[in-house]
């Protein structure tokens, strides 16, 4: 069902994203990047793709990771669920996984418990599953989720990803990795893709940008969630529905839900709908107004229709009451383009523009 609120699936709950599938499931490129803003559908994309592909995967949500702790620990119990998953599938691997120094197989079970406090090598870890897919002809993906959030455990004693990411890249070919991110330019800086004394420099990644659907799209989508339920909207509402919540699946979703909860299909529920995406991105951007006040005026000024370097400037430096430093309002802009808060639009002029509706909405007010 299209307006199933949960990440999707199966295929058949997808709406479009061929073209994605096709190339997730074509690319033999070591690393790709599933980058889009929040609430476009990269979990959904994913989900698909690895529920219809018969290579094993080991998948970390990101979120749910640091929500416990960004420790070692928490990390390796994560990877050990999925390496027993693997286990369950294929109880061949175990052969291999023996090899691992610091690992334990009690049956059909493998844990690290023992070594909590000095784990096993992850790129040993890696190299073992590498050679067992290697050996049986098969790829296996390494999945993050929210990659981005993977530069919290970077610390003294914490796990660099991105060393374990360029061993796996140069070394490793039965391992693909997959990581999604909404937070594109924070992502890639901590990948370290355009930095010459990052390990992953000059690698090639292939990278799926997920869109927003048209217009048209967004119409045909709401028309066939609804056909799906039996439901049949006048026209206008739909209009009004996609004019407000664009073409941010997540938002056309809640939409549709909401209609199947309440029966009905009307301006009512477009208005609660809209009112309850708002207290979602509240709270969300009131996290981040916490570190800048000047994050909250730039998506104002966008918000009233300034789109370029200067006019945003200019309307900042007018809501703030004083001036500020070229440098200090471009790091600001910038952070807002790589967080997915803020678009550039490339012409004769760079032009800027906030990347989800919802967001206008609640700085306007
Ligand atoms: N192609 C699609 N067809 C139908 N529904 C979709 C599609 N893509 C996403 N959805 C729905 O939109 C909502 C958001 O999707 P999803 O969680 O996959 O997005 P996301 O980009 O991973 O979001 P987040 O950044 O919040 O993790 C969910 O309700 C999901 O069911
Ligand atoms: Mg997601």
């Amino acid at each position: 069902m299209l307006f199933d609120p949960r990440p999707k699936t199966k295929r058949e709950d997808l709406f479009d994203r061929e073209k994605e599938l096709e190339t997730l499931q074509s690319g033999d490129a070591p690393m790709i990047l599933i980058l889009a803003p929040r609430r476009y559908g990269k979990t959904s994309l994913l989900n698909v793709f690895l529920n219809e592909i018969p290579d094993p995967h080991i998948f970390i949500d990101c979120r749910a990771l640091i929500v416990e702790e960004t420790s070692k620990e928490v990390f390796y119990r994560f990877m050990t669920n999925e390496i027993n998953r693997i286990v369950r599938s294929d109880k061949n691997i175990l052969k291999w996984l023996e090899r691992i120094k610091g690992i334990k197989i009690f049956g059909f079970e493998v844990s690290f418990a023992e070594y909590e406090k000095s784990p096993p090598n992850l790129g040993e870890i890696m190299k073992v599953i590498n050679d067992w897919s290697v050996n049986s002809s098969i790829k296996t993906l390494l999945v993050f989720d929210e990659a981005q959030l993977l530069r919290f455990f970077r610390r003294r004693g914490g796990i660099d990803f991105v060393d374990l990411f360029s061993y796996i890249y140069d070394n490793l070919e039965g391992i693909r990795i997959i990581l999604t991110g909404s937070e594109v330019g924070v992502l890639k800086d901590f990948l370290g893709i355009n930095e010459v004394d990052s390990p992953m420099y000059g690698r090639y990644i292939s990278e799926i940008n997920l869109s927003k659907f048209s217009k048209d799209m967004s119409l045909e989508f709401l028309l066939e969630g609804f056909k799906q339920i039996g439901m049949e909207p006048t026209p206008l509402i739909l209009e009004k529905a996609v004019d407000a919540l664009d073409g941010v699946v997540g938002w056309l979703v809640m939409f549709g839900n909401k209609a199947v909860e309440r029966k009905r299909v009307d301006d009512e529920i477009l208005n609660e709908v809209l009112s309850e995406a708002k207290l979602v991105v509240k709270n969300e951007l009131e996290q981040l107004f916490k570190n800048s006040e000047k994050y909250r005026y730039i998506l104002k000024a966008l918000s009233y229709g300034a789109n370029t370097w200067s006019s945003i400037k200019e309307a900042v430096e007018f809501y703030e009451g004083r001036k500020i430093t070229d440098a200090s309002f471009t790091r600001i802009l910038n952070r807002l383009i790589s967080m997915g808060y803020v678009n550039v639009r490339y012409g004769e002029k760079k032009i800027y523009e906030i990347s989800d509706p919802i967001v206008a909405k609640v700085v306007k007010e």
